[in-house]
């Protein structure tokens, strides 16, 4: 959006992440629209992800003499300016031509990190670039029935410079997503997985969601629905890099992700767009904590609209959190500078919530922040 539509729109100020998403809402074509906010099935995880921040109540304190907060965290060696990043999401540029590129200069001038998708639009040497050293990117990673195409991009990450591989355990293939369905979605054929090598990426573009060639259809032929927990390990040993699981909702697989050598674990559920019915990311969490006792970090997407979304998952035991669908909006809403407004506003939103509960870093912040509800 241009700043003069901007401030002809009815919400011309984007203060919080509910008008970067109405602003996102009125440029975005309709079948990308669906695309980004819709989820799998009746959409019920969907919703549970975003209520379940609204249920956990936030504990005041006064005079608590916090003066400046420091929100700053370490991940794998590097400081981040927040614990708070962008998660992994499929072609940045069907929001703004900006694209990853974009995103992870913006996210990086707050000192926060991008994870790559493995559906990115722009090469991931490039992306790399645009992130500089303050916080390197990560990259997320499906596994393909071509080993050789996840092993490729692995080694591709590390000598790139990239700081971990995701390696993504919800998607043995795509969850029937009923918008896009409804819609016929296609993505536009000028936007391309470009890191994939051209067999792989073939069906994945341009073609109708029902179609042979659809995004879902593609997974279906591409990703290996048998992988096992083995990849871990392999993609460790090839890249060097640490290992990261997404998509950990249950103690079990908690468990099972460390014994398979990762080294952090993302509690998510892919935004509801993968088991509708599973439960909401914030009430996985305490769980999978637990089951971690400590070994290796803890992070969570699904639902985070705020600063004070980001405080509630530290809370419960997260050690940093990634924002979804809101940095899409952002960027279509303003670009890369959409992006950096919307992460300072988040990033202020914690310092406030910090502020006002008593807390002067980020370790500090633990259960005796919230209560729960009864
Ligand atoms: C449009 C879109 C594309 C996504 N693409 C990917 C992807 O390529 N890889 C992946 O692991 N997760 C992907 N996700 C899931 C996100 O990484 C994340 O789990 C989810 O969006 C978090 O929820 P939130 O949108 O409520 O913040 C995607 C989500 C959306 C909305």
């Amino acid at each position: 959006m241009t700043d003069a539509a901007a401030a002809s729109s009815p919400r011309a100020q984007l203060l919080d992440c509910a008008d970067f998403t109405d602003a996102a809402h009125r440029v975005l074509p309709g079948d990308v629209w669906d695309f980004i906010a819709g989820g799998a099935g009746r959409e019920r995880t969907l919703a549970a992800n975003e209520a379940a921040f609204g249920s956990v109540r936030l504990r005041p304190r006064g005079l608590a003499a916090v003066g400046e907060p420091d929100t700053t965290v370490r991940v794998f060696g590097t400081r981040w300016g927040a614990p708070l990043g962008v998660a992994p999401l499929a072609y940045h540029e069907l929001a703004h031509s900006d694209g990853e590129a974009g995103t992870a200069k913006a996210a990086a001038e707050l000192g926060l990190p991008l994870i790559v998708s493995t559906f990115a639009g722009q090469p991931l040497e490039r992306i790399r670039a645009a992130a500089g050293e303050a916080a390197p990117p990560w990259l997320q990673l499906y596994c393909f029935r071509d080993q050789e195409v996840t092993e490729g991009l692995a080694r591709r990450a590390a000598a790139a410079g990239y700081q971990a591989l995701v390696v993504t355990a919800d998607t043995p293939y795509m969850g029937r997503r009923l918008r896009d369905l409804r819609n016929h979605f296609r993505i536009p054929p000028h936007i391309r997985p470009v890191n994939l090598p051209s067999a792989a990426r073939q069906a994945s573009s341009g073609s109708a969601a029902t179609g042979p060639d659809s995004p879902a259809a593609h997974s279906r032929s591409a990703f290996r629905a048998d992988q096992d927990w083995t990849v871990v390990d392999r993609l460790r040993r090839i890249s060097g890099l640490p290992v990261v699981v997404k998509g950990v909702m249950t103690g079990q697989d908690a468990h099972a992700a460390i014994s398979a050598g990762a080294e952090g674990v993302i509690v998510s559920n892919h935004g509801g767009r993968q088991l509708d019915g599973a439960p909401a990311a914030l009430d996985a969490l305490p769980e999978v904590v637990t089951a971690v006792g400590g070994c290796v970090p803890v992070f969570l997407d699904g639902g985070v609209r705020s600063g004070a979304d980001a405080f509630t998952a530290l809370a419960l035991g997260a050690n940093a959190v990634f924002v979804g669908r809101p940095a899409l909006y952002a960027l279509a809403a303003g670009g890369a500078s959409g992006v950096r407004q919307l992460l300072s506003i988040m990033s202020g939103e914690l310092t406030d919530t910090m502020v006002f509960t008593g807390h002067r870093t980020v370790p500090s912040i633990d259960a005796t922040a919230v209560e729960m509800p009864r």
